[in-house]
């Protein structure tokens, strides 16, 4: 049998293979082209926590690859009156030609991959979020060129999304240095994978020296929908919100990245998030562009991206 191209995390698929995602994402944003190529092909869509960029660039990205969309919530499907993800993967496996699955649980991702025998992708775990850093790479080397190399601080929480950044780390070959309070480092697991990986990646407690010289500062929500840790959590993380004064150590030319939504106050100032080294809106913009060639490689292998 075929081993399906799952797109699970940015460490499950060759740095080659996704250098060529970033390639074809990006002539398909500057010359189109491939309208038909995913024509008679659906995809569905389960969505376990909301979502509006993930939801609507993936649908958008399907549908001008020719290809349909179909979308089911907890609520509006038996996953939520406990049918197992195993049985929902075989169960769309008969209706449809892929799965982009948004869940909290890593381990339900992986019972979806497992049961399908159709590709899966990740559109968010709280390990993970490949999706959103192939989008975040190719906004960077857009604006700025090649990441190879360069200096990425994260400031903030270690969360999900600063585990796929220290895997495109390693696939792609840049510094990746994270600065957090000591109860929002990275895990012994991502660290462990980064060392076995020769990603340069370094954690430290000091914001100023994290991003002095970078080439682009990151950082992320705060406080997740419901958290009820929401008042430690924002005295924890204040010494890390991302101001004029910190990204004034950056390097001059330097870029500021979110994966949003964004809460201003927070994580970043309204002066950074909506200031002149602010690159949010591309970075949004191109979760479409990124995807596309995601979903060309996973229904058509190296050949959707020739
Ligand atoms: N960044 C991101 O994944 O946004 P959504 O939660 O809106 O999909």
């Amino acid at each position: 049998m075929t081993e399906l191209r799952h797109f699970l995390d940015l460490d499950s698929v060759d740095a080659e293979t996704l250098r060529s995602m970033l390639d074809v994402s990006a002539r398909m944003k500057n010359a189109g082209g491939n309208e038909t190529a995913l024509a008679g092909k659906t995809l569905a869509m389960v969505f376990e926590k909301p979502s509006t960029r993930t939801r609507v660039s993936f649908e958008v990205a399907m549908q001008s690859l020719g290809g349909k969309v179909v979308i089911l919530e907890p609520e509006g499907s038996q996953l939520g009156r406990g049918e197992t993800v195993a049985d929902t993967a075989r169960i769309l496996s008969q209706y449809v030609d892929l799965i982009m699955y948004r869940t909290s649980s890593e381990s339900n991702l992986l019972e979806m991959a497992d049961a399908a025998s159709i590709p899966v992708i990740n559109g968010l775990t709280d390990w993970s979020h490949p999706c959103q850093i192939m989008a975040d790479v190719m906004t960077y080397e857009e604006v700025a060129g090649s990441i190879s190399d360069r200096v990425v601080a994260w400031c903030g929480d270690a969360n999900n999304v600063a585990n796929s950044w220290i895997h495109a780390s390693a696939q792609f070959g840049f510094e990746f240095r994270i600065a957090s309070p000591e109860e929002f480092r990275p895990t012994t697991r991502i660290m462990d994978w980064a060392e076995t990986h020769g990603a340069r990646v370094s954690v430290s407690g000091d914001p100023v020296a994290t991003v002095t010289g970078a080439d682009c500062v990151v950082t992320d929500t705060w406080v997740s929908m419901g958290d009820a840790e929401a008042a430690k959590r924002r005295t924890a993380l204040e010494p890390f919100r991302v101001n004029a004064e910190l990204m004034a150590r950056a390097a001059d030319k330097a870029v500021f990245m979110h994966c949003l939504p964004v809460y201003r106050g927070d994580e970043a100032t309204a002066e950074v998030v909506d200031g002149p080294q602010s690159v949010i809106w591309t970075e949004a913009g191109n979760r479409l562009h990124a995807q596309k060639s995601i979903l060309l490689w996973c229904l058509l292998g190296g050949a959707g991206l020739a």
